[in-house]
C-alpha cells in the first residue's frame, strides 16, 4: 500500500481528468460506493474459486460479527448499487469509478495491495455495440494521453452460458486423463472450476493444456455473431486488435467479450485495462436478467506507463506564481490583504505567504527556494502608499514598485 506524494498527485489527477472529460462525451455518470462491503457480494459475483476469493481479500469481522470486506474490485459493488437503488428497473444505466481496490497479492512493480482503478459499467445493452464502443472509448484515451503507440489490445469471447458448459465438459474431460501432471490448485478447480486452470501460471500443467481442446471451437452461433459483429465494429472504427484465444480474465461472470490492453513496457504487470460482458451477474446477484459490460484500469500502472514514455505535459510541473515577502510596522496585516486581493483577481494565480518571520534578505531567500516566478515584497513604505514591490526571481529584469490597484488591474501581463 502506498503513499501517493506531492511529486505524484499531479500525474494521478492529470490522467482523473483526462477520463472523466471522456466520459462525459460519453454520457457516462459518475457513481460512488462504499470501499467495504458485505464478504459475500463478492463470493458471489467474483467467484468462489476464484485467486481473488480465495487468497487476496481482506476479511473482517466487524462488531457485530458480520463478515465485511474491503473491495478487490468495483463492478460487484456497482451492480449491487444499481440493484438497491432501483436502477436498472426499465432503464438504461452508463456509469463510471474511481477508486481504491484492495488485494492481498504478492507486490511489485505495478501490483499493489491497494491500488486504484478508474472504471466504466454499462446495464441494459445486449449488442457487441456498446462493447465496441467502450473500447473504442479507451482507445481514444491512449490517443488522448500518447500512449496508444504503447499499448496493444487483445479479445476474446467467453461464449454464451451454453457454450462455457460444452466447453466445460470437454475441457474437464481431457484434463481429466492428465491428473497426475497439474498442480494442486489446477487439481482442485477441475472439480469446481475448470476454466481457471487455462490461467495457471505452473509450467507442468502449461504444457498439458498446449494439447487441450480451444474455446473457440465451442462457441454457438449466438456467440459467434456477438464476436464477428464486435471484431467488424473495431475493424471500421479503426482500433488495431489480435484475437487471443487464451484470455479468459480472473474473474468468474464473464461471458461473450472479454478484452485486455496490454503493454509490453511494464514488465511482468503489462495489462492497464481489462474487462468484459457479464450478462449473468445481475440475476445471479438477486436481480431481473440484465445485460453488462465494463471495464477497469489500474491507474498506477498507467501513471508509470504515463512516466516512463514522458506523456506528461509540462504544464503539470506549474511552479508557484508569487511568494510576498513582508517586514516592518503593519507590513503583515497588509500582506495578507494583498494575497487575497490577487487570488481573487486572478484565479489561476499560485500565491504563497511568508509565515514565520524573518528579515527581508531570509524570506528573500524562502522565495527563492519556493520556485516561485515572483516576489512582492511588502516594507512599511509599501503600507504607507498601499504600493507593492515585485521582484522578478527568474530573469534579472530590475524590480519594480507600483499602487496595488495599478498591480492587480496588469496581473494579466504577468501570467
Ligand atoms: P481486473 O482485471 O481484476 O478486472 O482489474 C482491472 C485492472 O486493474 C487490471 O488490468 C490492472 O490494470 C489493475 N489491477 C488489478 N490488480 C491490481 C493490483 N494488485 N495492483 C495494481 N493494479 C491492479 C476487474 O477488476 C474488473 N472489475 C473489471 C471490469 C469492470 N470488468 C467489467 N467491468
Amino acid at each position: 500500500m502506498n503513499d501517493i506524494l506531492p511529486s505524484q498527485t499531479p500525474a494521478w489527477r492529470y490522467l482523473e481528468e483526462q477520463a472523466r472529460q471522456l466520459f462525459e462525451q460519453y454520457g457516462i455518470e459518475e457513481i460512488r460506493t462504499p470501499i467495504v462491503e458485505s464478504t459475500d457480494l463478492f463470493k458471489r459475483s467474483i467467484g468462489e474459486v476464484t485467486d481473488i476469493v480465495e487468497k487476496e481479500m481482506y476479511t473482517f469481522e466487524d462488531r457485530n460479527g458480520d463478515s465485511l470486506t474491503l473491495r478487490p474490485e468495483g463492478t460487484a459493488s456497482v451492480v449491487r448499487a444499481c440493484e438497491e437503488h432501483g436502477m436498472l428497473y426499465n432503464q438504461t444505466q452508463r456509469l463510471w469509478y474511481a477508486g481504491p481496490m484492495f488485494r492481498h497479492e504478492r507486490p511489485q512493480k505495478g501490483r499493489y495491495r491497494q491500488f486504484h482503478q478508474i472504471g466504466v459499467e454499462c446495464f441494459g445493452f445486449p449488442g457487441p455495440d456498446i462493447d465496441a464502443e467502450l473500447i473504442v472509448m479507451t482507445f481514444r484515451l491512449w490517443q488522448k494521453l500518447g500512449l496508444d503507440q504503447q499499448v496493444t489490445l487483445q479479445i476474446n469471447s467467453l461464449g454464451t452460458a451454453a457454450s462455457r458448459q460444452a466447453y466445460r465438459s470437454a475441457l474437464t474431460a481431457y484434463l481429466s486423463d492428465f491428473k497426475d501432471q497439474l498442480d494442486e490448485d489446477s487439481l482442485r478447480r477441475l472439480e469446481t472450476n475448470p476454466l481457471r486452470i487455462l490461467d495457471t501460471k505452473d509450467p507442468k500443467t502449461r504444457a498439458v493444456l498446449k494439447e487441450a481442446p480451444v474455446f473457440s471451437e465451442y462457441l454457438d452461433d449466438v456467440s459467434r455473431q456477438h464476436f464477428d459483429e464486435l471484431c467488424g465494429l473495431l475493424t471500421s472504427s479503426g482500433v488495431p486488435f489480435e484475437v487471443n484465444p487464451a484470455l479468459v480474465r480472473g474473474l468468474d461472470y464473464y461471458g461473450l467479450t472479454v478484452f485486455e490492453w496490454v503493454t509490453d513496457t511494464l514488465g511482468a504487470q503489462g495489462t492497464i485495462c481489462a474487462g468484459g460482458r457479464y450478462d449473468g451477474l445481475v440475476e445471479q446477484l438477486g436481480g431481473k436478467p440484465t445485460p453488462a459490460v465494463g471495464f477497469a484500469m489500474g491507474v498506477e500502472r498507467l501513471v508509470l506507463l504515463l512516466e516512463t514514455h514522458g506523456c506528461l505535459p509540462s504544464s503539470l510541473l506549474d511552479r508557484l506564481d508569487f511568494f510576498i515577502a513582508a517586514s516592518g510596522e503593519g507590513a503583515q496585516a497588509f500582506a495578507f490583504d494583498v494575497a487575497c486581493q490577487l487570488r481573487s483577481s486572478q484565479h489561476s494565480a499560485k500565491v504563497i505567504m511568508n509565515f514565520g518571520g524573518g528579515s527581508l534578505k531570509t524570506q528573500m531567500k524562502r522565495a527563492d527556494k519556493s520556485g516561485a516566478t515572483y516576489a512582492l515584497v511588502i516594507g512599511e513604505a509599501e503600507v504607507a502608499a498601499r504600493s507593492v514591490t515585485l521582484k522578478y526571481l527568474r530573469t534579472d529584469k530590475p524590480q519594480k514598485s507600483q499602487s496595488l490597484t495599478e498591480f492587480l488591474s496588469g496581473l494579466g501581463r504577468l501570467m
